[in-house]
């Protein structure tokens, strides 16, 4: 049995824009396996959240043009339906956007936000949806689940929002998890303990993760394979040690060396003396 959970391939991504059209993605090729921690590591603006949007089926503009395949369990996902999408979304596949508090509706109690993501696993009573929010709650550490479930999302600390945030993409068990920066609007503590909770969880379930982040102390810290994103263009991929221990393409090395040093010392990457790193040829590491 194939252990390949989503499959992308020849992906491109332009948006028709009156200025002319924006070529974002060119032809991005990604793997995933069951279960298996993989990171897509790239600087503002080169491609990273569209990429997530896409396996969503959040990018449904009238000027948005796109081309490649997007296989999620030998099925095809790029011109889905939005209601089948509907079908996918917080079920197979969930995401966990940057900002906690943002990503929660702010006018619903948790208890509410909950019962729509239970409802979507199947038919389910709000006593039992909220009974079952308590529990997932519980087992994150959340000592009064009740009051969360009753509290609307300003009430919650930033730590508390992320874990609630967490519980609810885990709720139904995804294949898949998309955590987009899960952690840039937090402290470096709380940053911490979600990486730890979204690895505590996903392993549980043998949830697969595509985290998304230009930090590679969290690659570091998190994924198993690194996939590197430069202007839409992929130009390496590899294990993580492959990849730290013999970084292969030179934008991956101005990567490595952007982490940020106890002294504060920050090496920018992108400035108009840098080379075209889109231009140096993709560097795979040996399988
Ligand atoms: N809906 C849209 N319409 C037009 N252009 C868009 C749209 N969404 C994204 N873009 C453009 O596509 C490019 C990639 O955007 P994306 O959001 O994927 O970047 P990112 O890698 O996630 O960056 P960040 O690290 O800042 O989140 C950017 O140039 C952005 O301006
Ligand atoms: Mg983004």
């Amino acid at each position: 049995m194939s252990n390949k959970l989503l499959s992308i391939k020849n992906l491109e991504l332009s948006f028709k824009m009156y200025e002319g059209t924006l070529n974002v993605l060119k032809k991005i090729n990604l793997d995933l396996e069951k279960g298996e921690k993989v990171a897509l590591v790239g600087e503002s603006g080169s491609g990273k959240s569209v990429t997530t949007k896409l396996i969503l089926g959040l990018l449904n503009q009238k000027n948005v043009f796109k081309n490649g395949n997007i296989i999620f369990k030998d099925r095809e996902l790029i011109n889905l339906s939005q209601r089948e999408f509907k079908k996918i979304r917080g079920n197979n596949i969930s995401i966990i956007f940057q900002d906690p508090i943002a990503a929660l509706n702010p006018v619903f109690k948790i208890k509410e936000q909950f019962f729509e993501v239970n409802c979507n696993g199947g038919k389910i009573s709000k006593k039992d949806s909220f009974d079952k929010a308590c529990e997932a709650l519980l087992k994150v550490s959340i000592r009064d689940p009740e009051r969360v479930m009753e509290s609307y999302p300003f009430q919650l600390s930033g730590g508390m929002a992320q874990r609630v945030v967490i519980t609810m993409a885990m709720i139904n068990n995804p294949d898949l998890l998309l955590a987009d920066e899960p952690s840039t609007a937090l402290d470096v503590t709380v940053q911490n303990q979600a990486l730890d909770l979204m690895d505590d969880l996903t392993k549980v379930t043998n949830t697969a993760v595509l985290l998304i982040t230009h930090n590679m102390g969290v690659v570091r810290r998190f994924a198993e394979k690194v996939y590197v994103i430069y202007r839409g263009v992929i130009v390496e991929e590899g294990t993580k040690s492959q990849v730290f221990k013999n970084p292969g393409h030179p934008y991956t090395e101005a990567l490595l060396q952007s982490i940020p040093k106890l002294n504060g010392n920050r090496i920018p990457i992108h400035n108009d003396n840098a080379p075209d790193y889109a231009e140096i040829p993709k560097f795979t590491h040996p399988k």
